[in-house]
């Protein structure tokens, strides 16, 4: 079998002395969207920190296409093809659009290829790149944290909550961004809470519990037996 994209074995994760993470394992196959199901608190958050190198991993082990990546220093790790979203998008917001967009591509020292790619998937991007990224609309900012993510050409997108309190116009324009990237090769990891927008675009969904990773599921089971969404979720 191939290589995994990407895979956690057994991983735990702590803040501190508390433990967030409990042996969690997970297998991200290449060019598949896989979604991370289950309450807040969960640990899904923590996963995607883990594998960016920002929590305390004790035990366990990471793996990126079959390399060892878990005792990286986090500034390296998006450097091997992991682009990052996270929850509540961070932008520099005092930075202007491009400022933002010019950080992702020196990253990975990407040029004006992968920038005007980028940007061909958010057009409106275009029309504000000497704007403050503070000041545009929240599916604007949701847009912008992915076309940074992407200006590093990532193989690995983990992607956090991207369309945690938008409008239901931006939603579907951040679902077509995820479809259309898959298209491309690229594989991902979705955290969402909204089930029915995860069950639309995974290919499988891990039910992540106390940390732990309960079961792995092809979408389309989950959808035919929704018992696993009342019992991880609490919905259905
Ligand atoms: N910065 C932090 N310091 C201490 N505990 C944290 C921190 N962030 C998250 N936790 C704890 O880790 C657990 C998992 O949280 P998280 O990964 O954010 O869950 P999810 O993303 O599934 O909602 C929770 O119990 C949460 O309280
Ligand atoms: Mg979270």
């Amino acid at each position: 079998m191939a290589e995994a994209a990407l895979a956690l074995s057994g991983v735990d994760a702590f803040y501190g002395n508390v433990q967030a993470l409990h042996g969690l394992s997970l297998s991200l196959e290449r060019g598949e969207v896989l979604c991370l199901l289950g309450r807040n608190g969960a640990g899904k958050t923590t996963a995607l920190k883990a594998i960016m190198g920002l929590v305390a991993v004790r035990a366990g082990a990471i793996g990126k296409d079959g390399r060892d990546i878990t005792r990286l220093p986090a500034h390296e790790i998006p450097k091997t093809g992991i682009g990052y979203v996270p929850q509540g998008r961070r932008l520099f917001s005092e930075l202007t659009v491009a400022e933002n967009l010019e950080i992702g591509l020196m990253t990975r020292k990407k040029g004006e290829e992968t920038r005007a790619a980028v940007l061909d998937l958010f057009p409106v991007l275009r029309e504000r790149l000497s704007q403050r990224s503070g000041t545009l609309s929240g599916g604007e900012q949701q847009m912008l944290a992915m076309a940074r993510a992407l200006c590093l050409e990532p193989d690995v997108l983990l992607l956090d909550e991207p369309t945690e309190g938008l409008m239901p116009s931006m939603i579907e324009r951040i679902r077509e961004a995820v479809s259309g990237l898959r298209d491309r090769g690229v594989s991902i990891v979705l955290v969402e809470q909204r089930v029915e927008a995860a069950l639309s675009l995974a290919d499988r969904v891990a039910f992540i519990e106390n940390g732990r990773n309960r079961e792995t599921l092809a979408a389309a089971a989950v959808r035919a037996d929704p018992e696993r969404l009342r019992r991880y979720v609490g919905v259905g």
